[in-house]
Protein backbone atom coordinates (compact mmCIF):
# COMPACT_ATOMS: atom_id res chain seq x y z
CA UNK A 1 0.00 0.00 0.00
CA UNK A 2 1.34 3.52 -0.63
CA UNK A 3 2.66 5.93 1.90
CA UNK A 4 -0.46 7.79 3.38
CA UNK A 5 -0.93 11.10 2.39
CA UNK A 6 -0.81 13.23 5.53
CA UNK A 7 -3.47 15.10 4.86
CA UNK A 8 -7.39 15.54 3.89
CA UNK A 9 -8.39 16.16 0.41
CA UNK A 10 -10.40 18.92 0.00
CA UNK A 11 -13.50 18.12 -2.43
CA UNK A 12 -16.02 21.17 -4.09
CA UNK A 13 -19.03 19.38 -5.99
CA UNK A 14 -18.86 21.39 -9.01
CA UNK A 15 -22.12 22.66 -10.64
CA UNK A 16 -24.32 25.22 -12.07
CA UNK A 17 -28.01 26.30 -12.15
CA UNK A 18 -28.52 24.80 -15.22
CA UNK A 19 -28.69 21.52 -17.60
CA UNK A 20 -25.54 20.98 -18.92
CA UNK A 21 -22.30 22.01 -17.21
CA UNK A 22 -19.47 20.67 -18.61
CA UNK A 23 -20.00 17.50 -19.74
CA UNK A 24 -22.45 17.89 -22.00
CA UNK A 25 -25.31 15.74 -23.79
CA UNK A 26 -25.75 14.27 -20.75
CA UNK A 27 -29.26 15.17 -19.97
CA UNK A 28 -30.37 12.52 -22.29
CA UNK A 29 -29.55 9.67 -20.07
CA UNK A 30 -32.06 7.72 -18.66
CA UNK A 31 -31.03 8.91 -15.13
CA UNK A 32 -30.18 12.19 -15.36
CA UNK A 33 -32.66 14.72 -13.11
CA UNK A 34 -30.47 17.65 -14.18
CA UNK A 35 -33.68 19.12 -16.47
CA UNK A 36 -34.90 19.06 -12.80
CA UNK A 37 -32.66 22.38 -12.70
CA UNK A 38 -35.62 24.82 -11.99
CA UNK A 39 -36.66 22.67 -8.77
CA UNK A 40 -35.68 23.61 -5.21
CA UNK A 41 -36.74 20.18 -3.88
CA UNK A 42 -33.26 19.39 -6.97
CA UNK A 43 -31.13 21.52 -4.69
CA UNK A 44 -32.47 20.88 -1.34
CA UNK A 45 -31.50 17.33 -1.89
CA UNK A 46 -28.66 17.48 -3.81
CA UNK A 47 -27.37 19.46 -0.67
CA UNK A 48 -28.20 16.85 2.11
CA UNK A 49 -26.35 14.28 -0.76
CA UNK A 50 -23.55 16.44 -0.21
CA UNK A 51 -23.84 16.89 3.23
CA UNK A 52 -23.94 13.35 3.85
CA UNK A 53 -20.89 12.94 1.25
CA UNK A 54 -18.74 15.31 4.02
CA UNK A 55 -18.40 17.30 0.96
CA UNK A 56 -16.46 20.61 1.83
CA UNK A 57 -18.65 23.20 -0.53
CA UNK A 58 -20.77 22.77 -3.45
CA UNK A 59 -18.70 25.13 -5.97
CA UNK A 60 -21.49 27.23 -8.82
CA UNK A 61 -19.88 28.16 -12.08
CA UNK A 62 -22.10 30.95 -13.95
CA UNK A 63 -21.64 32.97 -16.79
CA UNK A 64 -23.31 36.24 -17.83
CA UNK A 65 -24.20 35.36 -21.77
CA UNK A 66 -24.73 32.36 -24.01
CA UNK A 67 -22.12 30.34 -26.03
CA UNK A 68 -22.72 31.82 -29.40
CA UNK A 69 -19.15 31.44 -30.95
CA UNK A 70 -19.39 27.84 -32.57
CA UNK A 71 -20.96 28.55 -35.97
CA UNK A 72 -21.76 32.01 -34.62
CA UNK A 73 -25.01 31.52 -32.98
CA UNK A 74 -26.66 29.43 -30.19
CA UNK A 75 -27.51 26.40 -32.56
CA UNK A 76 -25.99 24.14 -30.81
CA UNK A 77 -25.87 25.52 -27.71
CA UNK A 78 -29.68 25.87 -26.98
CA UNK A 79 -30.42 22.22 -28.15
CA UNK A 80 -27.98 20.63 -26.01
CA UNK A 81 -28.38 22.94 -23.47
CA UNK A 82 -24.93 24.48 -23.26
CA UNK A 83 -25.26 26.30 -19.93
CA UNK A 84 -28.08 27.93 -21.55
CA UNK A 85 -31.06 28.12 -20.13
CA UNK A 86 -28.55 29.22 -16.78
CA UNK A 87 -30.75 30.78 -13.81
CA UNK A 88 -29.20 32.75 -11.19
CA UNK A 89 -26.77 30.60 -8.53
CA UNK A 90 -26.35 33.34 -5.68
CA UNK A 91 -30.53 32.50 -4.59
CA UNK A 92 -29.73 29.03 -4.38
CA UNK A 93 -27.76 29.48 -0.90
CA UNK A 94 -30.20 29.67 1.43
CA UNK A 95 -32.77 26.98 0.90
CA UNK A 96 -29.38 24.78 0.24
CA UNK A 97 -28.21 26.08 3.99
CA UNK A 98 -31.80 25.68 5.60
CA UNK A 99 -31.49 21.94 4.92
CA UNK A 100 -27.55 21.50 6.05
CA UNK A 101 -25.47 22.68 8.65
CA UNK A 102 -21.91 22.74 7.61
CA UNK A 103 -21.74 22.58 3.53
CA UNK A 104 -20.16 25.78 2.68
CA UNK A 105 -20.95 27.47 -0.67
CA UNK A 106 -18.45 28.88 -3.81
CA UNK A 107 -20.60 31.02 -5.48
CA UNK A 108 -19.63 32.36 -8.77
CA UNK A 109 -20.40 36.04 -9.38
CA UNK A 110 -19.33 38.39 -12.22
CA UNK A 111 -17.26 41.63 -11.22
CA UNK A 112 -19.47 43.17 -13.67
CA UNK A 113 -22.98 41.43 -12.13
CA UNK A 114 -23.71 44.64 -10.02
CA UNK A 115 -22.42 47.11 -8.06
CA UNK A 116 -19.86 46.44 -5.46
CA UNK A 117 -22.06 48.27 -2.91
CA UNK A 118 -24.95 46.39 -3.38
CA UNK A 119 -22.79 42.79 -3.84
CA UNK A 120 -21.86 43.45 -0.75
CA UNK A 121 -24.69 43.71 1.31
CA UNK A 122 -26.01 40.63 -1.03
CA UNK A 123 -22.94 38.28 0.39
CA UNK A 124 -22.85 39.92 4.23
CA UNK A 125 -26.64 38.59 3.96
CA UNK A 126 -25.86 35.57 3.05
CA UNK A 127 -22.72 35.16 5.26
CA UNK A 128 -25.42 35.78 8.48
CA UNK A 129 -27.97 33.28 6.83
CA UNK A 130 -25.00 30.64 6.42
CA UNK A 131 -23.45 31.22 9.67
CA UNK A 132 -20.19 31.81 7.55
CA UNK A 133 -20.34 29.18 4.88
CA UNK A 134 -19.97 31.94 1.68
CA UNK A 135 -17.77 31.35 -0.60
CA UNK A 136 -17.35 33.63 -3.79
CA UNK A 137 -15.61 32.52 -6.68
CA UNK A 138 -14.66 36.10 -8.18
CA UNK A 139 -14.93 36.01 -12.10
CA UNK A 140 -14.14 38.69 -14.76
CA UNK A 141 -15.94 37.68 -17.71
CA UNK A 142 -15.05 36.20 -21.34
CA UNK A 143 -18.16 36.71 -23.12
CA UNK A 144 -18.18 38.89 -25.56
CA UNK A 145 -21.97 37.75 -25.87
CA UNK A 146 -22.61 39.11 -22.28
CA UNK A 147 -20.63 42.62 -23.00
CA UNK A 148 -23.21 43.27 -25.40
CA UNK A 149 -26.62 42.24 -23.04
CA UNK A 150 -25.35 45.41 -20.83
CA UNK A 151 -24.67 47.66 -23.12
CA UNK A 152 -21.23 47.37 -24.38
CA UNK A 153 -19.78 46.99 -28.22
CA UNK A 154 -17.73 44.19 -26.71
CA UNK A 155 -15.96 42.93 -23.88
CA UNK A 156 -12.89 45.00 -21.58
CA UNK A 157 -9.74 43.47 -22.68
CA UNK A 158 -8.45 40.68 -21.05
CA UNK A 159 -6.01 42.24 -18.50
CA UNK A 160 -8.16 45.50 -18.02
CA UNK A 161 -10.87 43.32 -16.28
CA UNK A 162 -7.81 42.35 -14.04
CA UNK A 163 -7.32 46.06 -12.99
CA UNK A 164 -10.96 46.54 -12.84
CA UNK A 165 -11.32 43.37 -10.67
CA UNK A 166 -8.54 44.48 -8.28
CA UNK A 167 -9.99 47.90 -7.68
CA UNK A 168 -13.51 45.89 -7.34
CA UNK A 169 -11.90 44.15 -4.26
CA UNK A 170 -10.78 47.00 -2.52
CA UNK A 171 -13.91 48.72 -2.44
CA UNK A 172 -15.22 45.36 -0.98
CA UNK A 173 -12.76 44.98 1.60
CA UNK A 174 -13.55 48.44 2.52
CA UNK A 175 -17.13 48.04 3.17
CA UNK A 176 -16.72 44.33 4.41
CA UNK A 177 -13.61 45.00 6.61
CA UNK A 178 -13.31 48.88 7.30
CA UNK A 179 -16.61 50.06 7.41
CA UNK A 180 -17.96 48.65 10.60
CA UNK A 181 -15.65 48.20 13.28
CA UNK A 182 -15.05 45.15 15.82
CA UNK A 183 -17.33 45.97 18.37
CA UNK A 184 -19.89 48.51 16.82
CA UNK A 185 -22.96 46.15 17.19
CA UNK A 186 -23.55 45.87 21.23
CA UNK A 187 -27.38 45.26 20.77
CA UNK A 188 -27.60 46.69 24.57
CA UNK A 189 -31.04 47.31 25.47
CA UNK A 190 -30.29 48.76 28.70
CA UNK A 191 -29.05 52.03 27.21
CA UNK A 192 -30.77 51.37 23.72
CA UNK A 193 -27.87 51.27 21.64
CA UNK A 194 -27.94 48.60 19.06
CA UNK A 195 -24.80 49.63 17.21
CA UNK A 196 -21.91 52.40 17.89
CA UNK A 197 -22.54 54.87 15.53
CA UNK A 198 -18.79 56.11 16.73
CA UNK A 199 -17.61 52.75 14.93
CA UNK A 200 -19.76 52.47 12.08
CA UNK A 201 -17.44 54.57 9.45
CA UNK A 202 -18.68 55.71 5.59
CA UNK A 203 -16.16 54.14 2.81
CA UNK A 204 -15.23 57.18 0.56
CA UNK A 205 -13.47 55.21 -2.78
CA UNK A 206 -13.31 57.60 -5.57
CA UNK A 207 -11.03 55.27 -8.05
CA UNK A 208 -10.80 54.40 -11.86
CA UNK A 209 -13.81 52.82 -11.90
CA UNK A 210 -15.68 53.24 -8.71
CA UNK A 211 -17.26 55.58 -6.69
CA UNK A 212 -18.38 54.92 -3.58
CA UNK A 213 -19.52 57.37 -0.64
CA UNK A 214 -21.64 55.29 1.47
CA UNK A 215 -21.69 53.02 5.02
CA UNK A 216 -21.63 49.23 4.59
CA UNK A 217 -25.28 48.33 5.23
CA UNK A 218 -24.75 44.68 7.20
CA UNK A 219 -23.32 44.42 10.18
CA UNK A 220 -20.25 42.00 10.45
CA UNK A 221 -20.93 38.96 9.66
CA UNK A 222 -18.79 35.73 10.82
CA UNK A 223 -16.42 35.94 8.12
CA UNK A 224 -16.77 39.49 7.04
CA UNK A 225 -15.22 38.98 3.69
CA UNK A 226 -16.35 35.31 2.22
CA UNK A 227 -14.02 32.36 1.75
CA UNK A 228 -12.16 34.28 -1.61
CA UNK A 229 -12.26 31.66 -4.78
CA UNK A 230 -10.42 32.22 -8.20
CA UNK A 231 -10.17 30.41 -11.49
CA UNK A 232 -7.78 31.71 -14.26
CA UNK A 233 -3.91 31.39 -14.40
CA UNK A 234 -2.77 33.33 -16.98
CA UNK A 235 -0.11 35.88 -16.27
CA UNK A 236 -2.07 38.64 -15.23
CA UNK A 237 -4.86 36.05 -13.63
CA UNK A 238 -2.14 35.12 -11.59
CA UNK A 239 -1.20 38.18 -10.01
CA UNK A 240 -5.06 39.05 -9.23
CA UNK A 241 -5.09 35.40 -7.70
CA UNK A 242 -1.91 36.53 -5.64
CA UNK A 243 -3.61 39.47 -4.42
CA UNK A 244 -6.51 38.11 -3.25
CA UNK A 245 -7.16 34.22 -3.93
CA UNK A 246 -7.47 31.96 -1.07
CA UNK A 247 -8.92 28.83 -3.00
CA UNK A 248 -7.39 28.62 -6.74
CA UNK A 249 -9.16 26.65 -8.75
CA UNK A 250 -7.17 25.10 -11.52
CA UNK A 251 -8.02 23.56 -15.12
CA UNK A 252 -5.22 21.10 -15.85
CA UNK A 253 -4.92 17.97 -18.25
CA UNK A 254 -2.57 16.06 -15.61
CA UNK A 255 -0.64 15.82 -13.02
CA UNK A 256 2.45 18.12 -14.27
CA UNK A 257 0.82 20.59 -15.00
CA UNK A 258 -0.94 20.79 -11.99
CA UNK A 259 2.36 20.68 -10.28
CA UNK A 260 3.34 23.17 -12.50
CA UNK A 261 0.50 25.80 -12.21
CA UNK A 262 0.46 24.98 -8.75
CA UNK A 263 3.96 25.90 -8.18
CA UNK A 264 3.14 29.12 -10.16
CA UNK A 265 0.36 30.18 -8.46
CA UNK A 266 2.40 29.51 -4.88
CA UNK A 267 5.29 31.14 -6.17
CA UNK A 268 3.25 34.42 -7.04
CA UNK A 269 1.64 34.45 -3.47
CA UNK A 270 4.45 34.32 -1.54
CA UNK A 271 6.18 37.58 -4.39
CA UNK A 272 2.77 39.21 -2.86
CA UNK A 273 3.68 39.08 0.26
CA UNK A 274 1.26 36.34 1.59
CA UNK A 275 1.95 33.17 2.73
CA UNK A 276 2.03 30.13 -0.03
CA UNK A 277 0.67 28.30 2.61
CA UNK A 278 -2.82 30.13 2.69
CA UNK A 279 -3.65 29.02 -0.37
CA UNK A 280 -5.51 25.98 -1.10
CA UNK A 281 -5.65 24.90 -4.80
CA UNK A 282 -8.06 22.51 -6.51
CA UNK A 283 -7.97 21.02 -9.79
CA UNK A 284 -11.32 20.00 -11.66
CA UNK A 285 -12.14 16.27 -11.87
CA UNK A 286 -14.47 14.35 -13.30
CA UNK A 287 -15.04 10.64 -11.30
CA UNK A 288 -16.78 7.54 -12.53
CA UNK A 289 -16.89 4.98 -10.03
CA UNK A 290 -18.57 1.42 -9.08
CA UNK A 291 -18.21 -1.36 -7.28
CA UNK A 292 -16.21 -3.18 -9.90
CA UNK A 293 -13.73 -2.33 -12.50
CA UNK A 294 -15.94 -3.47 -15.31
CA UNK A 295 -19.13 -1.99 -14.04
CA UNK A 296 -17.39 1.43 -13.72
CA UNK A 297 -15.91 0.67 -17.50
CA UNK A 298 -19.40 0.21 -18.08
CA UNK A 299 -20.52 3.16 -17.01
CA UNK A 300 -18.37 5.00 -18.88
CA UNK A 301 -19.34 3.71 -22.25
CA UNK A 302 -23.02 4.70 -21.03
CA UNK A 303 -22.11 8.14 -20.44
CA UNK A 304 -19.92 8.42 -23.77
CA UNK A 305 -23.32 6.64 -25.68
CA UNK A 306 -25.26 10.28 -23.69
CA UNK A 307 -22.64 12.72 -24.36
CA UNK A 308 -22.74 15.24 -27.06
CA UNK A 309 -19.12 15.90 -28.70
CA UNK A 310 -20.18 19.21 -30.61
CA UNK A 311 -21.67 20.38 -27.47
CA UNK A 312 -18.46 20.05 -25.56
CA UNK A 313 -16.97 21.86 -28.89
CA UNK A 314 -19.58 24.78 -28.40
CA UNK A 315 -18.60 25.45 -24.88
CA UNK A 316 -15.00 25.43 -25.82
CA UNK A 317 -15.39 27.37 -28.87
CA UNK A 318 -16.39 29.85 -26.17
CA UNK A 319 -13.99 29.63 -23.73
CA UNK A 320 -10.90 30.54 -26.11
CA UNK A 321 -12.87 33.05 -28.36
CA UNK A 322 -12.51 31.01 -31.54
CA UNK A 323 -15.14 29.51 -33.84
CA UNK A 324 -14.15 25.79 -34.70
CA UNK A 325 -16.87 25.46 -36.93
CA UNK A 326 -14.82 27.22 -39.25
CA UNK A 327 -12.03 24.40 -39.44
CA UNK A 328 -12.05 20.99 -41.09
CA UNK A 329 -11.24 18.64 -38.62
CA UNK A 330 -7.68 18.10 -38.90
CA UNK A 331 -6.81 21.76 -39.74
CA UNK A 332 -4.27 23.74 -37.40
CA UNK A 333 -6.00 25.64 -35.14
CA UNK A 334 -4.43 29.50 -34.86
CA UNK A 335 -4.89 29.74 -31.20
CA UNK A 336 -3.01 33.15 -30.73
CA UNK A 337 -3.51 35.60 -27.68
CA UNK A 338 -7.50 35.27 -26.63
CA UNK A 339 -9.14 37.61 -25.24
CA UNK A 340 -11.34 34.89 -23.79
CA UNK A 341 -9.78 32.01 -20.81
CA UNK A 342 -6.09 32.67 -22.01
CA UNK A 343 -4.80 29.82 -19.93
CA UNK A 344 -7.63 27.50 -21.58
CA UNK A 345 -6.15 27.93 -25.06
CA UNK A 346 -2.50 27.88 -24.00
CA UNK A 347 -3.04 24.73 -22.89
CA UNK A 348 -4.81 23.42 -25.82
CA UNK A 349 -2.25 25.34 -28.12
CA UNK A 350 0.80 23.45 -26.15
CA UNK A 351 -0.46 20.31 -27.35
CA UNK A 352 -1.34 21.15 -31.16
CA UNK A 353 -5.16 19.92 -30.55
CA UNK A 354 -6.81 19.62 -33.70
CA UNK A 355 -10.56 19.84 -33.85
CA UNK A 356 -10.60 15.63 -34.35
CA UNK A 357 -8.64 15.94 -31.02
CA UNK A 358 -10.73 17.83 -29.22
CA UNK A 359 -14.01 16.37 -30.32
CA UNK A 360 -12.92 13.31 -28.72
CA UNK A 361 -11.16 14.96 -25.23
CA UNK A 362 -14.77 17.22 -25.09
CA UNK A 363 -17.01 14.60 -25.33
CA UNK A 364 -16.41 13.75 -21.55
CA UNK A 365 -14.48 15.26 -19.29
CA UNK A 366 -14.19 18.35 -20.92
CA UNK A 367 -11.11 20.45 -20.19
CA UNK A 368 -10.78 18.12 -17.06
CA UNK A 369 -9.39 14.62 -17.02
CA UNK A 370 -11.68 11.41 -15.30
CA UNK A 371 -10.57 8.83 -12.73
CA UNK A 372 -12.61 6.07 -13.89
CA UNK A 373 -12.50 2.41 -11.54
CA UNK A 374 -13.07 1.08 -8.45
CA UNK A 375 -12.95 2.87 -5.41
CA UNK A 376 -9.74 1.61 -5.13
CA UNK A 377 -9.00 3.04 -8.19
CA UNK A 378 -10.23 5.67 -7.68
CA UNK A 379 -8.77 6.21 -4.47
CA UNK A 380 -5.34 5.96 -5.94
CA UNK A 381 -5.64 8.18 -8.50
CA UNK A 382 -6.95 11.23 -6.49
CA UNK A 383 -3.70 10.53 -4.21
CA UNK A 384 -1.57 10.56 -6.82
CA UNK A 385 -3.05 13.48 -8.19
CA UNK A 386 -2.40 15.57 -4.59
CA UNK A 387 0.74 14.02 -4.21
CA UNK A 388 2.38 14.41 -7.59
CA UNK A 389 0.45 18.27 -8.77
CA UNK A 390 0.59 19.52 -5.41
CA UNK A 391 -2.62 20.37 -4.75
CA UNK A 392 -5.06 20.01 -2.15
CA UNK A 393 -8.02 18.84 -3.52
CA UNK A 394 -10.78 18.72 -6.71
CA UNK A 395 -13.77 20.38 -8.02
CA UNK A 396 -15.69 17.33 -9.30
CA UNK A 397 -17.68 17.49 -12.07
CA UNK A 398 -20.87 15.99 -12.49
CA UNK A 399 -21.56 13.47 -15.40
CA UNK A 400 -25.17 12.00 -14.73
CA UNK A 401 -26.27 14.15 -11.69
CA UNK A 402 -27.34 12.98 -8.94
CA UNK A 403 -25.16 9.65 -9.70
CA UNK A 404 -21.89 11.39 -10.01
CA UNK A 405 -22.18 12.42 -6.37
CA UNK A 406 -23.93 9.81 -4.72
CA UNK A 407 -21.18 6.89 -6.62
CA UNK A 408 -18.52 9.31 -4.97
CA UNK A 409 -20.02 9.87 -1.90
CA UNK A 410 -21.29 6.01 -1.22
CA UNK A 411 -18.05 4.61 -2.76
CA UNK A 412 -15.12 6.57 -2.99
CA UNK A 413 -15.15 8.44 0.33
CA UNK A 414 -15.43 5.59 2.79
CA UNK A 415 -12.62 4.43 0.72
CA UNK A 416 -10.71 7.50 1.26
CA UNK A 417 -11.36 7.53 4.80
CA UNK A 418 -10.16 4.04 5.67
CA UNK A 419 -6.63 5.94 4.22
CA UNK A 420 -7.25 8.83 6.73
CA UNK A 421 -7.37 11.05 3.33
CA UNK A 422 -10.50 12.48 3.90
CA UNK A 423 -12.22 13.48 6.68
CA UNK A 424 -14.65 11.79 8.86
CA UNK A 425 -16.88 14.32 9.99
CA UNK A 426 -17.26 17.91 9.85
CA UNK A 427 -15.52 20.49 11.99
CA UNK A 428 -16.92 23.27 13.36
CA UNK A 429 -16.91 26.87 12.17
CA UNK A 430 -16.99 29.03 9.43
CA UNK A 431 -15.98 27.35 5.76
CA UNK A 432 -12.50 29.56 5.97
CA UNK A 433 -12.04 28.46 9.50
CA UNK A 434 -12.93 24.71 8.01
CA UNK A 435 -10.35 24.90 5.15
CA UNK A 436 -7.69 26.83 7.08
CA UNK A 437 -8.01 26.40 10.58
CA UNK A 438 -7.23 29.95 11.68
CA UNK A 439 -10.26 31.34 12.42
CA UNK A 440 -13.13 33.01 10.42
CA UNK A 441 -11.63 35.94 9.07
CA UNK A 442 -8.53 36.65 6.44
CA UNK A 443 -5.39 36.88 8.25
CA UNK A 444 -3.40 39.74 8.63
CA UNK A 445 -0.97 39.29 5.54
CA UNK A 446 -4.08 39.34 3.43
CA UNK A 447 -4.46 42.07 1.31
CA UNK A 448 -7.43 42.85 2.84
CA UNK A 449 -5.91 43.89 6.13
CA UNK A 450 -5.04 47.77 4.66
CA UNK A 451 -8.61 47.92 4.47
CA UNK A 452 -9.03 47.23 8.34
CA UNK A 453 -9.45 49.72 10.94
CA UNK A 454 -6.09 50.83 11.75
CA UNK A 455 -4.87 49.34 8.68
CA UNK A 456 -2.10 50.77 6.96
CA UNK A 457 -3.60 50.99 3.90
CA UNK A 458 -7.58 52.24 4.94
CA UNK A 459 -8.64 55.43 2.51
CA UNK A 460 -5.75 54.51 0.30
CA UNK A 461 -7.88 55.79 -3.02
CA UNK A 462 -9.89 58.04 -1.30
C1 LIG B 1 -11.25 26.44 -14.32
C2 LIG B 1 -11.89 27.72 -14.71
C3 LIG B 1 -13.22 27.95 -14.38
C4 LIG B 1 -13.85 29.14 -14.72
N1 LIG B 1 -15.17 29.34 -14.40
C5 LIG B 1 -15.79 30.47 -14.80
C6 LIG B 1 -17.18 30.68 -14.54
O1 LIG B 1 -17.88 29.88 -13.94
N2 LIG B 1 -17.73 31.84 -14.99
C7 LIG B 1 -17.01 32.79 -15.65
O2 LIG B 1 -17.58 33.81 -16.02
N3 LIG B 1 -15.68 32.62 -15.88
C8 LIG B 1 -15.08 31.50 -15.49
N4 LIG B 1 -13.73 31.33 -15.76
C9 LIG B 1 -12.99 32.44 -16.41
C10 LIG B 1 -11.97 33.13 -15.50
O3 LIG B 1 -12.48 33.23 -14.20
C11 LIG B 1 -11.49 34.55 -15.90
O4 LIG B 1 -12.51 35.50 -15.65
C12 LIG B 1 -11.05 34.83 -17.30
O5 LIG B 1 -11.58 34.01 -18.22
C13 LIG B 1 -9.58 34.97 -17.51
O6 LIG B 1 -8.93 33.78 -17.33
P1 LIG B 1 -7.35 33.73 -17.60
O7 LIG B 1 -6.71 34.58 -16.53
O8 LIG B 1 -6.99 32.30 -17.47
O9 LIG B 1 -7.15 34.28 -18.98
C14 LIG B 1 -13.12 30.14 -15.42
C15 LIG B 1 -11.77 29.91 -15.76
C16 LIG B 1 -11.14 28.72 -15.43
C17 LIG B 1 -9.71 28.52 -15.83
Amino acid sequence: MAERLGKHILVNAFNMNSIGHINHGQWVHPRDTSVNYKRLDYWTDLAKTLERGLFDAVFLADILGVYDVYGAGIDVTAREAVQLPVNDPLVLVSAMASVTRHLGFGVTVNVNNEAPYTFARRISTLDHLTDGRIGWNIVTGYLDSAARAVGRSDQIRHDLRYDQADEYLEVLYKLWEGSWEEGAVRGDRASRVYADPARIHPVHHHGQFYQVDGYHLSEPSRQRTPVLFQAGTSGRGQVFAARHAECVFISVPDKAAARAASRAVRAAVAAAGRNPSDVRILAGIAVIADHSEAGAHEKLAEYRAASSPEAGLAHYSASVGIDFARFGLDDPIPFGQSNAIQSAAKIAESRGYTKRALLDQLALGGRYPIAVGTPVQVADELEAWVREGEIDGFNLTRIVTPESYTDFADLVVPELQTRGSYKTAYGEGSLRHRIFGQGDRLPATHTAQGFRIGGSLLGAAE
